[in-house]
């Protein structure tokens, strides 16, 4: 099946973001155990505050992928957290090598650089199993038409090196390496 739209995202698109995130981030990534519910809140808080955000419908009108970015996120993202510690402090119960993981992160040095340092970011970006190698790209583009009508020439984005697929559409679509650390890989692409 083909994409027939790429278009923004609006209210009513979150359920389908949180079932696209699901179904299509590794399990490596705690956002993936989240319940729908939780994913849902996650991504309208980011939206939120930061309206760079679009999505692709397929011919039979169904969402199947979507891009979400924006500007100085960790502030959204640390309310998210605030605002939702037991809903969180759960997940990480029932997957407590996430934990174990955010204690070795804390153990790393306190000066080791974990997060891009552009203040505009690409957040997420997911395509369904079956829409892989068809739409990624037009959602990219999407979102970096926006970014350029607002100036925003240059951005970046975090990746985690386990994720191959990722890191060679990254670079494949002209970013570059800002970073490394032993688990991430921080890119950027310049806007022409
Ligand atoms: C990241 C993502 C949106 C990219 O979309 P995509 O449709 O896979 O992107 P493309 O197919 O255009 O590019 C991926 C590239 O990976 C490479 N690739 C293809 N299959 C691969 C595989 N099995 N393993 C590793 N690399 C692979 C190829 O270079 C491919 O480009 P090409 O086939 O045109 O040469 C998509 O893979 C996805 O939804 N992943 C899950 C969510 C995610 O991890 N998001 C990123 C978080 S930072």
């Amino acid at each position: 099946m083909e994409i027939t739209k790429v278009r923004p995202v609006t209210n009513d698109d979150f359920e389908s973001i949180a079932i696209i995130h699901k179904a299509s981030y590794g399990k490596d990534h705690l956002t993936s155990f989240f319940p729908i519910n939780l994913l849902k809140v996650y991504y309208k808080s980011i939206w939120d505050k930061n309206s760079y955000a679009f999505i692709a419908i397929n011919e039979a009108g169904v969402p199947v992928g979507f891009v979400i970015g924006g500007n100085n996120l960790d502030e959204p993202i640390k309310k998210f957290i605030r605002t939702h510690k037991l809903a969180l402090a759960l997940v990480l119960l029932k997957h407590p090598k996430f934990i174990l993981q955010r204690i070795a992160d804390r153990l790393k040095k306190a000066s080791e650089q974990k997060h891009t340092s552009y203040a505009f970011q690409l957040l997420s970006i997911a395509v369904r199993q079956d829409m892989l190698s068809k739409c990624a790209v037009l959602l990219l583009g999407a979102f970096e038409r926006q970014l350029r009508s607002n100036n925003i020439m240059q951005y970046g984005l975090s990746v985690r090196k386990t994720n191959i697929r990722a890191m060679q559409f990254y670079e494949k679509n002209d970013f570059k390496l800002e970073f490394e650390t032993a688990t991430l890989r921080c890119y950027y692409k310049n806007l022409k």
